[in-house]
């Protein structure tokens, strides 16, 4: 078998208002049915042919595949994240109230997602994004709406079977037990194995060097802030030409020609330089410019994400 069993991770006759046989059973049929299902799956996956099988037994073989590798992860943390109900840390306390507002935001919004699936099914995951240093909850329908690159640390399980033997329909009283029998000291420790993880690689310019960028966020607010900014648009003429487009506050200049207007220029301001994407031309021209004495910055990702990112733009003739 690839995929092995995983044993119970807490001892289900110590927690309170979830009983043994709940826990037991939801162990055995769900999460041992799931891994019991990827095993099979993945042997017939082992054995498919895929130059001759027919798209839609691709299709149907790796979807269920997905449907059992989620299940089978999922449950795993679900039991994980039970245990002797130990409280949250100070620090864990601060971390929630850093991306959530406070505790109790934190814990409103993830009791509302679960009630909110009652007699419905899914899963309510606590996650963290490395790409933003931050935790989100999120919902998992289906086992299979992960965030991708999220790493979950807190997991309810809100099918049916996950209450019914002790609550019958009353998905409440079991969302409510469930928070009672969170172990925290889990929960925190996966937290900190999270933030090991390095968020995804950066756009790197190694031909630019090191040459300083700001972020169209940061334009932004250095132009609300009605900050000192000199924002020069340096995309190619012919491209200008063609897009009528034009961030406000920007004004365009000719990259091929920046000796002949640098001179224009402040240099006890910022200037902030920019092209289509914003490498190439908008690092060539920031470094010309910090070449002639300027406090010159290209803009990350350029013309276009500044668009992407629904800053504002005008028309020009
Ligand atoms: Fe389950």
């Amino acid at each position: 078998m690839r995929y092995q069993l995983a044993p119970m991770f807490h001892r289900p006759y110590l927690l309170n208002d979830l009983s043994q046989k709940l826990i037991e059973s939801h162990y055995e049929n769900n999460y041992g049915g799931a891994l019991r299902r990827l095993n099979a799956i993945t042997q017939e996956l082992a054995s498919c042919d895929f130059k001759q099988a027919p798209g839609y037994v691709v299709n149907e073989l790796k979807r269920e595949e997905l449907i059992a590798m989620n299940s089978t992860l999922l449950h795993e943390l679900y039991f994980a994240s039970l245990g002797l109900a130990v409280k949250m840390s100070a620090t864990f306390a601060d971390v929630l109230a850093r991306d959530f507002g406070s505790v109790e935001r934190w814990r409103d919004e993830f009791i509302a997602m679960g009630n909110a699936l009652a007699g419905g099914s899914g899963w309510v995951l606590l996650v963290y994004l490395p790409r933003d240093h931050r935790l989100i909850n999120q919902y998992a329908s289906e086992h299979a709406h992960g965030i991708a690159g999220g790493i979950p640390i807190l997991a309810l399980d809100m099918y049916e079977h996950a209450y019914h033997i002790d609550f019958g329909a009353n998905a409440k009283a079991y969302v409510d037990a469930f928070m009672r029998n969170i172990n925290w000291t889990a929960v925190e420790a996966r937290y900190e194995d999270a933030l090991k993880v390095e968020p995804p690689r950066p756009l790197v310019q190694p031909e630019f060097g090191d040459v300083p960028g700001v972020t169209v966020e940061e334009v932004k607010a250095m132009l609300d802030g009605n900050e000192p900014l000199q924002l020069i648009d340096v995309r190619p003429q012919h491209y200008v030409s063609r897009m009528k487009d034009m961030i406000e506050g920007a004004i365009w200049r000719d990259p091929e020609r920046v000796r002949e207007w640098a001179g224009e220029l402040s240099k006890s301001e910022p200037v902030v330089v920019f092209c289509m994407y914003g490498f190439d031309m908008g690092c060539k021209t920031a470094i010309a410019l910090r070449d002639a004495g300027f406090d010159a910055k290209y803009m990350k990702g350029g013309h276009w994400s500044w668009r992407s990112f629904g800053g504002p733009v005008k028309q020009h003739v």
